[in-house]
């Protein structure tokens, strides 16, 4: 058996499109949606994924700029710099690209951020609201994968979901998103220290690798049939892997996210997604 592959960049153009006819909708009230995305330093990865962003807020009519900050910034500069435009009336939507230098304290910098403005979901106040089943603005990564999941047509309900990984940005929300009502997953979260993994994830009926590791996730730890979720992106010296590896899982799963082209896409249609809501509960639309 060869597995289905999940186009995620075709879904993703879909997402984006239903957005851009929102934003026109919008525009008749001069409301143009604004996003701010702010960059410290160099990494040369998050120089690519901020330039993707601002190109696809660009091109669905959202008004994208990049703050780019010297990695010698200060924490209190960078707070100043929120502040200003916590303040800005003309921007809906603040994120601040992650990884931060060492120096900096990424969690205050986030609670810094107006809820309101918080496009990425990560303020305290949109976790709590996600969790508590009335999301505000749900996280981009992990939204974007209930959207994978729902075009496979497999039913959740009841479905044994297990997620690779527990950071806040992915796996703990990825979780949060699984178990709610209407979705109906059950949820087992594993991660780098869990003993004998490959007898867990073998249980799934949907797998989320999200553990940052490339190929972490082979063939053998896959249950024949399961849907498989990708959501690693590993630089390696001649191309990008994820945190499956593809050529053994494609023979075990019914249905598989490429690395490029699953997941990642779907991240930045559910920012733009994320930015059209602010606009509307900001300006009262
Ligand atoms: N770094 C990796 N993923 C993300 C994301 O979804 N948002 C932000 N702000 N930084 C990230």
């Amino acid at each position: 058996m060869t597995a289905q592959l999940i186009d995620g960049k075709q879904i993703a153009e879909i997402v984006k499109a239903e957005v851009a006819a929102e934003v026109a909708i919008l525009a008749e009230q001069s409301i143009v949606p604004r996003l701010v995305a702010i960059i410290v330093g160099e990494d040369p990865a998050s120089q690519v994924y901020v330039r993707n962003k601002e190109r696809a807020c660009l091109k669905a009519g959202i008004a994208g700029d990049v703050v780019r900050l010297a990695s010698s910034i200060t924490q209190s500069e960078l707070l100043d710099q929120i502040s200003a435009l916590n303040h800005d009336d003309s921007v809906h939507g603040i994120l601040v690209q992650l990884p931060l230098p060492a120096h900096l304290d990424s969690m205050a910098v986030l609670d810094a951020i107006h809820p309101g403005k918080d496009v990425d979901g990560f303020h305290p106040e949109n976790v709590g609201l996600m969790l508590q089943g009335r999301p505000r603005f749900l996280p981009c990564t992990p939204h974007g994968v209930m959207k994978l999941i729902q075009t496979t047509g497999v039913s959740t309900v009841g479905a044994h979901a297990v997620v690779i990984g527990r950071s806040d940005i992915v796996g703990k929300p990825m979780a949060a998103l699984l178990v709610q009502k209407g979705v109906d997953a059950t949820v087992t979260i594993c991660h780098s220290r869990t003993r004998n993994i490959g007898e867990i994830t073998r249980q799934a009926d949907i797998l989320i690798a999200a553990v940052g590791i490339p190929e972490f996730v082979t063939g053998a730890m896959i249950r024949p049939g399961a849907v498989v979720i990708d959501v690693g992106i590993n630089r390696r010296e001649d191309r990008i892997v994820g945190d499956v590896q593809f050529e053994s899982a494609v023979q075990v799963a019914s249905a598989i996210t490429p690395v490029p082209g699953g997941v990642g896409p779907m991240t930045i249609a559910m920012l733009l997604r994320n930015t059209l809501t602010a606009a509307r509960l900001l300006s009262g639309q």
